[in-house]
C-alpha cells in the first residue's frame, strides 16, 4: 500500500540541487546499474550528491553491477572501480597502489551479512562478528581518505538491519568508526527512503518495525583534528 508522506520545507539556498535535503525520497532506480543485483540501490541519490559535490573525479569501492559508474558515465566524471568480485579488496592497501587522489569516494557496502554476496573471506558479507565487520569498514575508511583530494568526500550508503533477533545500528556504529579515522561528517545524513524494498511485500507473522530506510553518511577529513595535532 503507497501512502503519501507530506515531507517538512526545506530552505531555499544556494544550492545546485535544492531537492537533495537530508531526506532523500524518488522512486525508480534510474538507467544505472542492475535491478537484478541483490541489495543494490538505484543510481538518483549518487547522482544528486555528484552535482552537489562537483567532483573531478569518483572512485567506487564496491562497485556490484556498477550503478555509480553509470552516473558518472552520464555526468561526464572519470569513474574507478573496484568490487571483491572482480579479486579488489577495498580494505587491502595494494587496491590503492597508483590510484592518485579522488574528489569523491563512494562505498555501497554488504549490510554486513544481510546478503551473503560470495564465499571469498575478504568479503564484507562473510565478517562472521559485528566486530570484524566494522574492523574491516575502518580500514576500508584509513585507506580511502588517504587517497582524497583536499577537498575530498567519502559518501557511505548503509543500512540498520535485524541480525538473529539483535538489531544492528551500522549507520551509528560507522559513524563512530569514521571519527577514530579522522573523518568527520561533511553534512547532515541523508535519510534514503527504500522504494521497491523485496521484504516491503512480504507478509510476516512477528510483530516489528519495519524499516524502510537506509542511510548515506558522508564524511570528509576532520580539519579540527588535524589542527590539534601536536
Ligand atoms: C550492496 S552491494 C553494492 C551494489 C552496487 N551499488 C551496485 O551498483 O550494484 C555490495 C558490494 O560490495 C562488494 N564487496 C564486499 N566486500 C568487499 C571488499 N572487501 N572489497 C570490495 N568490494 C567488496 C560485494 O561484492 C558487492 O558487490
Amino acid at each position: 500500500m503507497t501512502r503519501f508522506v507530506e515531507l517538512p520545507a526545506a530552505p531555499v539556498n544556494a544550492s545546485q540541487v535544492p531537492h537533495l535535503t537530508s531526506i532523500h525520497s524518488q522512486r525508480g532506480r534510474g538507467p544505472y546499474g542492475s535491478s537484478h543485483y541483490r541489495g543494490n540501490c538505484g543510481g538518483y541519490l549518487i547522482r544528486d550528491l555528484i552535482s552537489y559535490f562537483q567532483p573531478k573525479n569518483v572512485l567506487d569501492l564496491m562497485s556490484g553491477s556498477g550503478t555509480c559508474r553509470d552516473v558518472c558515465r552520464e555526468l561526464r566524471i572519470p569513474c574507478r572501480s573496484m568490487d571483491i568480485k572482480r579479486g579488489q579488496d577495498a580494505a587491502c592497501a595494494s587496491s590503492y597502489a597508483d590510484l592518485g587522489r579522488f574528489d569523491f569516494v563512494w562505498a555501497h557496502p554488504p549490510y554486513w551479512r544481510m546478503i551473503r554476496y560470495n564465499s571469498d573471506d575478504r568479503c564484507l558479507s562473510s565478517a562472521p562478528t559485528l566486530e570484524a565487520f566494522l574492523d574491516r569498514m575502518q580500514t576500508v575508511l584509513r585507506l580511502s581518505k588517504g587517497v582524497l583530494s583536499t577537498r575530498g568526500k567519502i559518501a557511505i550508503l548503509i543500512g540498520g538491519y535485524s541480525d538473529q533477533g539483535r538489531y544492528q545500528p551500522l549507520p551509528q556504529l560507522l559513524v563512530e568508526r569514521a571519527i577514530r579515522e579522522g573523518l568527520w561528517p561533511a553534512c547532515t545524513e541523508i535519510i534514503r527512503f527504500q522504494h521497491g524494498n523485496t521484504s516491503s511485500r512480504r507478509t510476516y507473522q512477528s510483530s516489528f518495525i519495519p524499516g524502510l530506510h537506509d542511510t548515506c553518511l558522508v564524511f570528509q577529513a576532520d580539519q579540527q583534528r588535524k589542527d590539534s595535532t601536536p
